[in-house]
This record gives structure tokens, sequence and C-alpha cells, in this order.
């Protein structure tokens, strides 16, 4: 049979912290690694690094510990430009290293940021080689921080679908607000579509509405308080575990739906 040519979605969520984006970034695999036989790749750029417990997967090394081992051997070398370009040239391979596999989607974990000063020519480096391992999936998604920035520098260079999350309170709002204006005026994206994701709604989805129109950006879809999530967060069970028929699986297979994220399944 013909190999499938992988769509190359790259997938970033951001929004205030707390607002649900690992619960998201963990429901969505639960629902595309089930979904035919997409290669998903899922990808920690919060220094918190929880999402491999969402995803019930150990990870034996980060991306943040490979930089380090670079950077202590090219101190080693001091001006010895041939060893210099020897690890250079082992750079894809290193951060294969750090891919937690799973049979249905692989998972990198960045880990903490520059412990100390700026390595800029470091952190290209593994860019690229994480933007050449991501050309290998259909489906990349990317759990962040608030900003979009961490991610622009630090893991891809752009992102074609951000998702902006956000609960009801209106520093959730604001802080969306923001990340529109910073993605928007710095060009960060070949945009296939900016949205926003609205968590743990209790009814109060008008509200949320009006606010949307007025600042310009399109509600993706609506999660509903799902007590399940905070059940599963509780025992430590990982979320892609979670019932099909829970109800913020059913409301986050919609939205993957709306970003045709799902194979044969058209964009809304
Ligand atoms: N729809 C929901 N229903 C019930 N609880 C939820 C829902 N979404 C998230 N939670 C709970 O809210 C808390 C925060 O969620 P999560 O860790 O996914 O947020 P986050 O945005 O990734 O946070 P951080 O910014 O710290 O990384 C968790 O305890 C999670 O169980
Ligand atoms: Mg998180």
């Amino acid at each position: 049979m013909e190999e499938r040519s992988p769509k190359n979605r790259l997938v970033a969520v951001c929004g205030k912290g707390g607002t649900g984006k690992t619960a998201f970034i963990s429901i969505m695999t639960k629902i595309l690694t089930q979904h035919d036989d997409q290669r998903i790749l899922v990808i920690d750029a919060d220094p918190a690094m929880s999402l491999a417990n969402a995803l019930g997967v150990q990870i034996t090394k980060t991306i943040g510990e490979i930089r380090e081992e670079i950077i202590k051997s090219a101190a080693r070398f001091g001006d010895d430009e041939e060893e210099k370009l020897r690890i250079v040239n082992t750079l894809d391979y290193m951060v294969l290293e750090a891919l937690a596999e799973k049979s249905k989607f692989g998972l990198l974990v960045m880990g903490r940021p520059d412990a100390v000063g700026c390595f800029c020519p470091v952190n290209d480096l593994l860019r690229d080689a994480i933007e050449t391992l991501s050309k290998n999936f259909d489906v990349t998604l990317i759990d962040g921080e608030a900003g979009i920035e961490q991610i622009h520098r630090q893991v891809v260079r752009v992102v074609d679908t951000p998702v902006i999350l956000t609960d009801t309170s209106s520093r959730g709002l604001q802080t969306a607000a923001l990340i529109k204006k910073i993605v928007e005026s710095k060009k960060l994206i070949r945009c296939k579509r900016l949205g926003m994701v609205v968590n743990r709604v209790r009814g109060d989805e008008e509200m949320v509405r009006g606010f949307a129109e007025k600042v310009g950006v399109e509600i993706l879809g609506y999660i509903p308080e799902d007590e399940n999530i905070s059940h599963y967060d509780l025992r430590g069970q990982p979320l892609t575990e979670l019932p099909d028929d829970s109800s913020s699986v059913v409301a986050i297979r919609q939205v993957s739906q709306k970003l045709g994220l799902l194979d044969g399944e058209a964009e809304g």
C-alpha cells in the first residue's frame, strides 16, 4: 500500500497559566491517535514538564539536557572546529535519543530553558533538528507556556495553527487578546487559523462570545467543566485513558474536526 504523505500540521497551544493547556493537548493526543494511522509528535515546551505524566509516558532525556551536553563538549574541544562540526552532525541523532516513543505517538520534552547565558547557535541547531523530525509526522502538537515567543525561539519557527486556551475569567480572556496581538504583530504564523478554545464553561458561553467578537478571534469550541479530568488528575491516571464519551473528549474531538486534524473530515 502506498504510504500516505504526512499532513505536516503544527498546532501549538498557549494561554494563561492553569487554563487547561496540558489537559487539552493530552486529550487531543488521545483523539488523534485513535483516528486511523496518523503519526503524532507531541512536544512539551513548558519548563514545568507535566505533559509526560498526563500522557502516561516515562521520559529519559530532555532537549535541555542535550543542550547542556553539547555546550559542555563544545567547551572541552575549545577551538577544535572539526570536533565541533562532528557534534553538529550528530545533532539529529541526539534529538532522536530524547524522543520517547509510544506505539501511537512520540513525545519530546524541551525541559528547562537556558540555564546560564544565551547559547543561541545551539538553540538554532536544536530547533532545526526538531523541525526536521516533525516533518516525519502528520501532526505535531505543542504544549506551551503563556507566550508564543518561546515556542518560536526554541521549538519551531512556524506554527500553522496557534490555539489560545482560556477559561472564562477576565484575566484568561485578556491574556488571550494579548497573545493574538503578539502572534499577529510578529508574523510568526503561516496562519491556517488562529483560534480560541474556551475551557471549563458552565453556561457562560454568551459572555465569552461577545468578548471574542470584540477582539476579533474565532472561537473553535467550548470545553465543559468535566469532573472526569479532575478525578483522573487526582489519581495520577493519564488523561489519554479518559472515556471516549467524557464531555471534554467529545468537545475536543469537535475542535479537532474543525481544525481539519481528523482525516476524511472536512474543516468546518
Ligand atoms: N475541562 C476541565 N474540567 C475540569 N478540570 C479541568 C478542566 N480542564 C483543566 N482542568 C483542571 O485544571 C487544572 C489545570 O489544568 P492544566 O494543568 O491542563 O492547565 P495548564 O494550562 O496546562 O496549566 P500550566 O499553565 O500550569 O501548565 C488541572 O488540575 C486540571 O485537572
Ligand atoms: Mg501545563
